[in-house]
């Protein structure tokens, strides 16, 4: 039987809709009280009125994470409430529209970085501070993705975002691997959430072909990868990095 999350506290940023949303839903019916954290305070409710229906326990936090202050705000709050962060999903991100490199302008290129990385840094950073500090260990699982393992034309940016959130992982994750708080990545393959909308319609079945499994993934399996990192299953892993792509391989 898999163990409950009962007794634990859960962040989830971007947690209002696609793969964010089905991890939130995953860890309220698994029994941790969730804060589900997105700039879309409208969607981000009806998240948490969903977990709050069906018995779970959940909250919504209106974050940023572009901004620096919002994430402090955002994990602060444990320690001013006394209550402890156990689980840390970094999960917000938006993909580039599609651009060469050569063409990718300095402004899509700073706010590409800044929201895909920079927001990841300081989200691991803080909730990694405040589980050495409760010294009850913890997991924090960061989203990056197969786009970060290889190369994907016209997605530049998002590529070197997501190749420096699996640095990030890796090197945080060693840096504190006696203390119990773990430190995991999953990289998605395409997966049917908004986030392909920059890709047309034309695009997405491209992907679909590309995929020995002929379809995009489902946000609910990745959430299911998610939250065994979450949980008592996965105490032995840290610092790992998992594909979960339906054997793309390019
Ligand atoms: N869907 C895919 O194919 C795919 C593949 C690989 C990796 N990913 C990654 O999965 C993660 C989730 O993406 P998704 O596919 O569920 O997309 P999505 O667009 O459905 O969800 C992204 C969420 O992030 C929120 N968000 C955007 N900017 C934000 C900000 N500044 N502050 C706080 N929240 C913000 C959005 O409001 C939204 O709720 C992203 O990091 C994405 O890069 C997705």
């Amino acid at each position: 039987m898999l163990s409950s999350l009962q007794n634990k506290n859960a962040i989830v940023t971007g947690g209002a809709q696609g793969i964010g949303k089905e991890t939130s839903l995953l860890l309220g019916k698994r029994g941790a009280s969730v804060i589900v954290s997105d700039i879309n305070e409208k969607a981000g409710y009806e998240v948490v009125e969903e977990i709050n229906s069906k018995g779970g326990n959940a909250t919504f936090f209106q974050c940023d994470v572009t901004k620096e202050e919002e994430i402090i705000q955002l994990t602060e709050q444990f320690a001013i409430q006394n209550k402890r962060l156990d689980i840390m999903v970094n999960n917000a991100g938006i993909a580039n529209k599609p651009t060469f490199m050569h063409k990718v302008s300095t402004e899509v290129w700073n706010q590409l970085i800044l929201l895909d990385l920079t927001s990841v840094f300081w989200c691991q950073k803080y909730a990694t501070k405040l589980m050495l500090k409760d010294k009850l260990g913890g997991s924090i699982i960061n989203v990056s993705s197969i786009a970060g393992l290889g190369a994907a034309p016209s997605l530049g940016p998002y590529c070197v975002a997501k190749a420096g959130v699996i640095e990030l992982t890796t090197t945080g994750a060693l840096e504190v691997a006696k203390s119990g708080v773990r430190i995991n990545a999953v990289c998605p393959g395409w997966t049917e959430t908004a986030i392909l909308d920059v890709a047309g319609e034309r695009g997405k079945s491209a992907m679909e072909k590309n995929i020995p499994m002929g379809r995009l993934g489902k946000p609910s399996e990745v959430a299911n990868l998610i939250v065994f990192l979450a949980s008592e299953e996965s105490s032995f892993i840290t610092g790992s990095v998992y594909r979960i792509d339906g054997g793309t391989r390019s």
